[in-house]
């Protein structure tokens, strides 16, 4: 864990994580799945020209923004113009994937710091990446801001599909924020580690809000199981900690 000096933690980014996108080197059997899980996500669009999904799950590390991000790579592989929003403004980090800088973000254009999303191209054609931003003290608030809907409301003349990368819905309520503006929800699931209660809390809390569940995707992250517990502990103390100095910082 890192500490930084706004008081924010990240997780490390491990340099092995690119390795992970979709590309030519690819085993042929996760290019599959990932075409598969494309097809699904394409019929339950609600018939919306630019449909929104935003990326969800239960707790850290279960692989939402891998997900997020290989889930648009293969839409661009199609000639789709398709964009990444990184919403998780507690840790932010499609931008490292992308290898791009983290500035003039989604968190500084809802503040109104910025009047235009700091949009960027990837090294994909047709995708480009919108990244989080400047981690805010105030994350859940600024994505209650009407301005996030009418940001995607415009976007959505611009692009074909647009993928959202948010925080775990099982430990702060970001996710949620989204209902009202978005096609539907996708849940990562950890293979061997997210347990059953926890996915149907995640289910409940989605559709509590009037939202949808698109699709469900099993993630296996390295086979661990839920009796490694220490490793999850540290995870979800890392997003407890952000939520209290938040809660903190209100009073
Ligand atoms: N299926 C997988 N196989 C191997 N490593 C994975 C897999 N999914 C995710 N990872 C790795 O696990 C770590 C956490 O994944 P990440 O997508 O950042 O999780 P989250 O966004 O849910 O916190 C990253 O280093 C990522 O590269
Ligand atoms: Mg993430």
């Amino acid at each position: 864990m890192i500490r930084k000096k706004n008081g924010s933690v990240s997780t490390m980014f491990r340099e092995d994580s690119l390795k992970r996108m979709l590309g030519e080197d690819t085993p042929f059997v996760i290019r599959e799945a990932y075409n598969y899980f494309r097809a699904k996500l394409m019929f339950t669009g609600k018939g919306a020209k630019c449909p929104v999904f935003v990326f969800t799950s239960a707790n850290a590390g279960d692989g939402k923004t891998l997900t997020t991000i290989n889930t648009a790579l293969s839409f661009a592989a199609l000639k789709k113009r398709t964009l990444v929003i990184d919403a998780d403004l507690r840790n932010p980090s499609v931008h490292r994937y992308f290898q791009k800088q983290n500035v003039h973000g989604l968190s500084e254009y809802l503040a109104g710091i910025i009047d235009a999303p700091g949009i960027v191209d990837t090294d994909t054609e047709g995708l480009q990446l919108l990244p989080a931003g400047m981690i805010p003290p105030n994350p859940t608030e600024l994505l209650g801001l009407p301005r996030l809907g009418e940001m995607l409301q415009q976007l959505a003349e611009t692009y074909d599909v647009i993928f959202i990368d948010t925080p775990p819905i099982g430990l702060v309520s970001d996710a949620v924020s989204f209902t009202a503006v978005c096609s539907g929800y996708v849940l990562v699931v950890q293979s061997g580690v997210t347990r059953k209660q926890e996915l149907r809390e995640a289910i409940e809390n989605i559709r509590a809000v009037g939202g949808s569940v698109s699709g469900i995707v099993m993630n296996d992250v390295s086979g661990k199981t839920h009796h490694e517990t220490g490793a999850k502990e540290y995870r979800r103390n890392m997003y407890y900690y952000r939520y209290e100095n938040e809660e903190a910082k209100s009073e």
